[in-house]
């Protein structure tokens, strides 16, 4: 039997709207992306001062650029720029939630991680971790100090 189609727009954040043709039944998240809109989802990164700080973040980006583009004050993090050369973007993530990671560590990463501070058996490096829609409402911990490899 032919799918019954609706017509709907998705409104983005400068106020555009997007126009798709849905299929009814299937979810709104399976249109938005089927249209290729990007989505966005809301993370908390905890600090170890006990600050939370809520971001948004863009599926496909990864998390070091998360917290640099929304001004998450940690001092020395990212120091090599997401070139895998510093594990100062070490954070820690809920078992549960890191399992659901898609991308599983290298072995370079895993190299790397073994340096980083205060290291826990759900750390990952936030540059090579990519934001999925799986993702929303995680809190994740920014560790208490950051050990940067380079020396
Ligand atoms: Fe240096 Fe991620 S920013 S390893």
């Amino acid at each position: 039997p032919k799918k019954e189609k609706i017509c709907l727009y998705f409104v983005d954040r400068d106020g555009d709207r997007i126009t798709v043709n849905a299929d009814v039944g299937s979810s709104l998240l399976d249109v938005a992306i089927d249209n290729d809109i990007e989505l966005e989802v809301s993370l908390c990164f905890k600090l170890a001062d006990g600050s939370e700080h809520t971001a948004m973040a863009k599926v496909g980006d990864n998390l070091l650029d998360i917290i640099i583009d929304n001004d998450i004050d940690v001092d020395g993090f990212g120091a090599c720029e997401g070139t895998l050369a510093c594990s100062t973007c070490h954070l820690i993530f809920k078992p549960d939630q890191y399992d659901q990671i898609q991308e599983k560590p290298t072995d370079e990463e895993l190299d790397m991680l073994d340096l980083a501070f205060g290291l826990s058996d759900t750390s990952r490096l936030g540059c090579q971790v990519i934001v999925t829609k799986e993702m929303d409402g995680w809190e994740i911990e920014v560790p208490s100090g950051v050990a940067d490899a380079r020396g």
